[in-house]
């Protein structure tokens, strides 16, 4: 791999420990892809950051790259954890106080401790054509479809070791080529109508289709966009979807294989992976996390309900200053479905208009979904002598 003097020095150790050995693991997995040589990036988001996930050892690497100078050299933030802020979820003590500790690390390092999986809603906003290296599926599949930027579905440590090189290598969704649309999605006479049509639309995109899709129907808003490239992230490997009206790129669909789907299949999916709402014992708003006017809308109903008559759980970025301010209203603030502890709170049913927790709720924590849009889940828990 060609390395500009700059990088031969990172590598060398000239900028001390953490920059020789972050920039030893970026060269290396560079190489192993056969990428030519590295690019700067200007952003860089980190995932893993759950004690759950990485365990002790996880927290004492990352302290090591503390201790030995590492610094973000771009913007950088980091994904939800395993716990919310206010401890809604119970918090095993010891595991706490690890992540305390690598909170304390990151933070140490220059890290926005944001605790979002919606950076770009919170000061990581990079634009069109800038090469970033995030971690996080549904940030890094809206990065590249939504903001223009330019990422490949990093690993959180991979993503670490970039914002402390400012540098990642040029390979996948870097480079032009690999951006091109390979198939046309067409649908037959019908378009998603809510978050939970569109987020439906890109679990199905991210079971039947492979290679770079572009889908010619637009959608109602950039709420439904968010749904859907989070849930074909998640079904799928998707990282960049081509759509009208919300990606900046224009780019022809050239020899695109053509794949259609009509409102019939996105039903018999529906109905055949999910539950019906009725019995759900609790709701679920914010998945990716829940954006201000999506939260406008919770705290409406739960005016206009009085309270709710079950759980309507919010997970919101850490920097948010969000309290409940109605009756089972609960905000996790900085935390998500997939890594939070959420079995702990004894729930056997949760409706959700994502189909990204749709996805992990069931895997993770052995519960059983429902899936709707949000005014119908409000609806569903408001208070039955106000249901609004
Ligand atoms: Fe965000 Fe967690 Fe969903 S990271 S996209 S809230 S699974």
């Amino acid at each position: 791999m060609h390395l500009t003097r700059e990088e031969e020095r990172m590598l060398d150790g000239e900028y001390g420990e953490a920059v020789r050995k972050a920039m030893e693991l970026i060269v290396s997995i560079g190489e192993a892809l056969g990428a030519e040589r590295l690019v700067p990036i200007t952003s860089a988001h980190v995932s893993g950051i759950s004690v759950s996930n990485i365990g002790a050892e996880g927290v004492e690497l990352i302290e090591w790259f503390a201790r030995h100078g590492g610094r973000a050299r771009v913007r950088a933030t980091v994904n939800p954890m395993g716990f919310d802020l206010d401890g809604v979820i119970p918090r095993d003590p010891r595991e706490w106080s690890l992540q305390e500790r690598l909170l304390r690390a990151l933070s140490a390092m220059g890290f926005h401790l944001t605790l979002t999986c919606a950076p770009y809603e919170h000061g990581n906003r990079p634009g069109l054509g800038e090469h970033i290296a995030w971690a996080e599926s549904s940030a890094v599949i809206y990065a590249n479809s939504v903001l223009g930027a330019r990422s490949n579905r990093e690993g959180g440590i991979v993503a670490l070791a970039a914002a402390i090189t400012g540098r990642i290598y040029e390979w996948g969704m870097h480079l032009d080529e690999e951006r091109n649309p390979r198939v046309r999605v067409t649908l037959r006479g019908w378009r998603p109508r809510d978050e939970a049509e569109a987020g439906l639309l890109g679990a199905l995109l991210g079971l039947r289709v492979r290679e770079v899709p572009l889908l010619e129907a637009r959608l109602p808003g950039l709420e439904e966009a968010r749904s859907l490239l989070a849930a074909a992230a998640a079904w799928g490997s998707h990282a960049l979807i081509h759509l009208e009206g919300h990606t900046p790129e224009r780019r022809a669909c050239v020899k695109c294989e053509k794949v259609e789907v009509d409102r019939a299949e996105l039903t018999a999916f529906h109905e055949e992976h999910f539950d019906d709402i009725e019995g759900s014992d609790a709701v679920f708003i914010g998945c990716p996390h829940v954006t201000i006017d999506v939260m406008r809308l919770v705290e409406a109903y739960a005016e206009k309900c009085g309270g709710f008559r079950i759980p309507v759980l919010v997970a919101a970025p850490g920097v948010c200053k969000l309290r409940p301010s109605a009756q089972n209203l609960v905000i996790l603030r900085g935390t998500c479905p997939v890594v939070a502890r959420l079995e702990s709170l004894g729930f056997d049913k949760i409706a959700t208009n994502s189909l990204k927790a749709a996805f992990y709720l069931p895997r993770r924590h052995g519960i059983r979904v429902a899936v709707a849009d949000a005014k119908t889940l409000l609806r569903y828990a408001c208070n039955p002598r106000s249901r609004a």
